[in-house]
């Protein structure tokens, strides 16, 4: 009987994984990881539990990356507006990286996959930034999948920063205000060591972009699913690469 639904399970995931080709897997995936606390709710437990059980949503969601050849993994992690939650989530919340780090830095390192963080610095606890500035010291040589967590981030913020540098380089007189192109201000961003997302997930069936990557996802592939992130599997990934692959990209021209 075990031997059986073993077999059929193979078969299904195989199945799925036919469901998209090869070649024409997108590079930088983001994910607005939503729905932690509902999906405790349902269940009838403390929205931390939902945290808790998203964390492992994101170890594997990592890994179902990796395996699907996916180069590039930016997770929203805490928005620069999740401070109006209570304290106790928010200290909850902050202590999630470090036991990510402790539980999963070592398969990670494995799996060659290199860890940073995206966003303000100034305003996190010591403890949240030194696991972050740690995995991405370990992590640094590591050359395959980079996993980007946005902490702390906030789009109009990290726009709002890029303005105020170039304007203080065009006081200086460092820059002119011909030099204002798209890819000077992409240069300013947080995200500058990462192309434009292919496709950007959201989970939890609510349709926005939260202040998540507003320049960067400016030509990306949308993909929204009513299921709670600590039920995300790698089946929903591959599901919405498969439909990622059944779009066309045009950039705003014709095909
Ligand atoms: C949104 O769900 C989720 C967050 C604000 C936190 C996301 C964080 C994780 C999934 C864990 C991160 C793990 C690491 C390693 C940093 P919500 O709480 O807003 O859910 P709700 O809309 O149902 O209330």
């Amino acid at each position: 009987m075990i031997n059986r639904l073993r077999s059929w399970w193979k078969q299904e995931q195989k199945q799925t994984e036919l469901s998209i080709s090869a070649d024409n897997i997108p590079q930088h995936v983001a994910i607005i990881m939503d729905g932690n606390g509902r999906w405790a709710k349902r269940l009838g437990l403390p929205r931390v539990a939902g945290h808790q059980n998203g964390m492992k949503a994101v170890k594997r969601t990592t890994i179902a990356a990796d395996e699907l050849g996916i180069k590039y993994l930016t997770l929203y992690a805490f928005s620069t507006e999740n401070w109006k939650r209570p304290k106790d989530e928010v200290d909850f919340l902050m202590r999630l990286p470090q036991e990510f780090l402790k539980l999963e830095l070592e398969e990670l390192m494995e799996k060659n996959v290199r860890i940073q963080m995206m966003g303000l610095e100034n305003n996190l606890p010591q403890h949240t930034l030194n696991a972050m500035n740690e995995a991405a010291e370990r992590t640094a040589n590591n050359t395959g999948l980079v996993l980007t967590f946005a902490l702390n981030y906030g789009s109009r913020n990290e726009i709002t920063e890029s303005m105020r540098s170039i304007g203080a380089k065009i006081a200086d007189g460092s820059l002119s205000v011909d030099d204002i192109t798209e890819e000077l201000i992409q240069s300013h961003l947080l995200s500058s060591n990462l192309p434009d997302p292919d496709l950007l997930i959201r989970t939890s069936g609510e349709l926005r972009l939260s202040n998540f990557m507003l320049w960067q996802l400016a030509y990306s592939e949308l993909w929204f699913t009513n299921i709670y992130w600590p039920e995300f599997k790698k089946k929903h990934l591959i599901e919405a690469v498969a439909e990622y692959q059944r779009r066309t990209r045009r950039y705003g021209g014709l095909l």
